[in-house]
């Protein structure tokens, strides 16, 4: 695994299979070509390109770092993909197809992604598709939808949410919280990438959503409830410049390769909180380090 290690990475992420004898960690980063060249030194046969820069807010208020890492990270490792011959996987995002507001997207849909964020996760996409055409890399892409689960970086609605619930912090709500997304439990996920590596055909984009769709605020609502917070937390603030009213993908094309979703959003939502609740040595040096100065700068208020 190469990984930079960002303000999102720690190696507390994966102290469970760090003494896997499979398993062999290299700190830089994907836009390096040589950190990519010492990674890819014996038995690798491909590339599965998890790294980016994920938070839509930060692409917002920095953007560079996602033109350096979507664009310029993808291109190193597709020429070193092209190099070995090796296969080659990109993990993307629904937001690439820009927001809708009835029906789902399908991979024919069009793109038209809305935030700094989405447009490099795009350009990204069509450089790997050029590299399938262009050069007969064996390349496919896998669109997920929104994750959640444990060891997600509290910048996120879910974790955000609960560790503000159970500290009692202000619950903050993006407008009228009536934005919809199409959640995915993180282990679906990570099956969805599996099975399209193992069986997909080069040159494809598979789409990976999840089983349920919920607004924003009917989530936060659910989260005061399993934290036996207060309603009262709830805060409607400014909106989110550019805010994506709703995603919703089809993943037929990926369920015919035989992956199904089995985690009902309900059950992983109520998994996740009692994970946070009970993994309080994961979360606090985030919570009492850069998080605060970032919570800061995006909410206009400190954390308690
Ligand atoms: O759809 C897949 C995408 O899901 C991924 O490609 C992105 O990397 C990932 O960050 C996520 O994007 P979102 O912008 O949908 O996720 P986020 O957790 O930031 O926000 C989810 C929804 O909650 C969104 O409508 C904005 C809203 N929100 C978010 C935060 C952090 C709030 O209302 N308040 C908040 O404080």
């Amino acid at each position: 695994m190469l990984d930079k290690l960002t303000y999102a990475g720690r190696e507390e992420n994966f102290h469970d299979v760090a003494s896997d004898e499979r398993f062999r960690f290299v700190r830089g980063a994907i836009e390096d070509p040589d950190a990519v060249a010492s990674t890819l030194d014996g038995g690798i046969d491909a590339i599965v390109n998890f790294a980016a820069e994920t938070h839509v807010d930060r692409s917002i208020a920095e953007p560079d770092a996602f033109v350096r890492t979507h664009a310029l990270g993808t291109y190193v490792l597709l020429e070193a993909a092209r190099e070995r011959e090796l296969r080659y996987v990109q993990v993307s995002t629904d937001e690439v197809y820009g927001s809708i507001d009835v029906g789902t997207f399908t991979e024919d849909s069009a793109l038209r992604p809305s935030s700094p964020y989405s447009a490099t996760k795009t350009g990204a996409d069509l450089l790997v598709q050029s590299y399938f055409h262009t050069y007969g890399l064996r390349a496919t892409i896998v669109r997920g939808s929104n994750n959640y689960g444990p060891y997600q970086y509290p910048e996120k609605l879910i974790p955000l949410m609960v560790l503000n619930a159970l500290h009692g912090d202000a619950l903050p709500v993006y407008g009228d919280g009536m934005q919809v997304r199409n959640w995915i439990h993180c282990t679906d996920f990570a099956h969805a990438i599996g099975h399209v590596l193992a069986h997909g055909d080069p040159g494809e984009v598979y789409n990976a959503g999840g089983p349920d769709e919920q607004a924003n605020i009917d989530v936060v609502r659910r989260i005061v409830t399993l934290t036996g917070a207060s309603e009262d937390q709830i805060e409607h603030v400014s909106d989110r410049p550019g805010h994506d009213r709703r995603y919703s993908l089809s993943s037929d094309k990926v369920c015919a390769l035989g992956w199904t979703p089995r985690v009902r959003f309900e059950d992983g939502l109520a998994e996740t909180v009692a994970w946070y609740r009970d993994n309080a040595w994961w979360w606090e040096p985030i919570r009492s380090g850069e998080y605060r100065a970032y919570y800061e700068r995006q909410y206009g208020r400190s954390l308690s």
